[in-house]
């Protein structure tokens, strides 16, 4: 609010122009830090304010991205964090966006549940000159100043060609979709049906296992109730495979499918691809670390790319001690 009255007193001292400015979005414009906030904020004393919504705390990785963008802005004293958790609620998550903008944060991170519903609030703080980054899940739209993540097409490509190269171009797939409102689960879906095209790999069941352990359980207690021969279980993320083996495992059926996720943080999906089982499971960084670096650029008044796409690996048994491999380095591998 300080900040805001400061905001008032330069737009009067340097003339109508930039007072007519301010009645739009923001003295600094959409994208840029208003002059007064790199006047007055952004010291140590007078740190930048940056507000982090995180769609919920219940997944291994999300915590796992809180604590990048924490242990990053350590680094930065020029910056404080703030976070909010929406409980898997996207109602409350617009809520936090609308709540950040009128405390008067320096700078959003958002990282959404589901496309549909972020997209007004995010646009509307954008529209009012506050630089957000969209962090893993897309909105609808440009309305936001940048967007981080790696390339689920590109991952669920490499998984359908993956699989397709494992079982010999045949074979029989469950697949267990991440929440299909969020645009991870769309484009995990689509890549990989891109993947297996051309393939004999049949998709014998489906289902929006909603990113969730015990709801992949649940689905995959049908498919095994339905199916006595499923070759392999692709999930579109590490939780969502665990929960499809323990369901295979409980009727002793484990031993007669592969598994496949996506995710590979190192004290979750890594582990499992070395105790056996998953058969592979594809890296989806956090991009906490990225987005604070991008946010002090932001700040600092700095242009940053609309979009920042960050790298992903395979892991499997036979290249994880070597850290696995990057999926740019397979496609590579192929050409001729
Ligand atoms: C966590 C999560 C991850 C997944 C990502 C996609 O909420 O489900 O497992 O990779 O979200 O946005």
């Amino acid at each position: 609010m300080k900040r805001l009255k400061h905001k008032w007193i330069f737009c009067l001292i340097f003339g109508p122009a930039l007072f007519a400015a301010m009645l739009s979005p923001g003295c600094g414009g959409k994208d840029q830090p208003s002059a007064s906030s790199e006047e007055t904020a952004g010291t140590v004393q007078t740190p930048w304010v940056i507000g982090m919504s995180q769609c919920n705390l219940g997944e291994p990785w999300r915590v796992q991205m809180n604590q990048d963008i924490r242990l990053e802005a350590e680094n930065h004293p020029r910056i404080k964090m703030i976070f909010k958790d929406a409980q898997n609620d996207s109602m409350k998550q617009r809520s936090q966006v609308e709540e950040y903008v009128s405390a008067g944060v320096d700078l959003i991170i958002v990282s959404p549940k589901e496309a549909a519903p972020l997209t007004p609030p995010i646009a509307a703080a954008y529209e009012k000159g506050i630089p957000v980054i969209v962090l893993d899940r897309r909105v609808i739209g440009d309305k936001y100043t940048c967007f981080i993540g790696a390339d689920n097409k590109k991952i669920g490509k490499a998984a359908g060609e993956w699989i397709v190269e494992k079982l010999a171009g045949k074979g029989r797939i469950v697949e267990l979709k991440g929440l299909m409102t969020s645009t991870p689960g769309q484009d995990r879906h689509s890549g990989f049906r891109e993947g297996i095209k051309g393939s004999d790999l049949e998709i014998i069941f489906e289902a929006d296992m909603k990113w969730l352990e015990p709801d992949a359980r649940k689905e995959m207690e049908s498919a095994l109730a339905r199916f006595k021969d499923i070759d392999l279980v692709y999930a579109h993320n590490d939780p969502g495979a665990h929960g499809a083996w323990l369901a295979a495992k409980a009727v002793g059926r484990e031993n007669d499918m592969l598994f496949v996720g996506i995710d590979g943080l190192p004290h979750e999906g890594r582990i499992y691809v070395r105790q056996g089982i998953l058969s592979a499971c594809f890296e989806y960084p956090t991009g906490g670390k990225e987005a604070v670096l991008t946010a002090l650029e932001i700040l600092a008044g700095r242009g940053v790319p609309k979009e920042i796409t960050i790298r992903s690996r395979i892991f499997t048994k036979a290249n994880i001690d070597e850290g696995g491999q990057w999926l740019e380095e397979k496609q590579e591998e192929k050409r001729p």
